[in-house]
């Protein structure tokens, strides 16, 4: 017959096994994020002429910082007292929320208080899109239109976040990191997906990361 444990040794057991699970850990629900860095970036006129859609990504992650500035570049609050933000927005209804994929879940951002806040725990990259690199990208930025606060006015939706995009692609040209904006999502699947159909309409998705040319060169970087 096998010994039976001890109350105290299984009490330690489970105790163990609980801490070696939370290594694999949930996301936390919410990620304070940085500052975002003011000084730094290349000219106006150099981003825009740097400027372009990039379809391979390597593998390297987007540092936390790097991902604060391009969310605050995106629609950040640049304007804390009327809470102005870096895009603008039709009748300034803010309608469009930045969500954002990463390998551990999808959130939400919360561009007044500088936060990510998850949405659902789990890697959904792959159902930002249609084209094959989706899955390779590190960040995946899905731009939403909230129908309450937009009043339900699609015209406005796109155009709002249009502006967007062309803020994280500037921000992007400037950094040197690598991102294309994709109309080809599915839309419903994703939506339901990560339960936001009832409350958002999705416009488009915008993979961010390095470029791939850079593991090929490094000299790239
Ligand atoms: C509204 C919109 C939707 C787009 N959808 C996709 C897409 O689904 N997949 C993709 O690879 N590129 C997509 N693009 C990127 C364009 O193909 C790209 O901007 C165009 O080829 C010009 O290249 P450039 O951005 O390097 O100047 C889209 C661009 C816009 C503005």
């Amino acid at each position: 017959m096998r010994p039976s444990l001890s109350p105290a040794l299984s009490l330690f057991l489970t105790f163990l096994c609980a801490a070696s699970f939370s290594t694999f850990a949930a996301p936390d629900s919410t990620i304070s994020l940085p500052r975002p860095q003011l000084d730094k970036g290349k000219s106006l006129m150099q981003a825009l002429q740097l400027r372009h859609s990039t379809r391979e990504f390597s593998s390297r992650p987007v540092p936390l910082q790097e991902l604060a500035n391009l969310l605050w570049a995106g629609c950040g609050v640049n304007r804390p007292e009327t809470n102005g933000r870096t895009a603008p927005s039709a009748r300034n209804k803010q309608e469009i929320d930045l969500f954002v994929a990463l390998a551990d879940g999808f959130y939400r951002y919360d561009a007044k208080a500088g936060a990510l806040r998850l949405v659902q725990a789990g890697d959904v990259r792959s159902l930002t899109g249609t084209q094959p690199f989706v899955k390779d990208a590190p960040v995946e930025i899905v731009l939403a239109f909230d129908r309450k606060r937009g009043e339900g006015n699609t015209k406005y939706a796109s155009a709002d976040a249009a502006y967007i995009s062309e803020n994280l692609y500037l921000y992007c040209a400037s950094e040197g990191l690598a991102t294309v904006v994709r109309g080809s999502v599915d839309t419903a699947a994703l939506g339901a997906a990560v339960h936001i159909n009832q409350t958002h309409d999705i416009i488009f998705a915008q993979s961010v990361g390095y470029p791939k040319a850079e593991e090929r060169d490094p000299k790239a970087k």
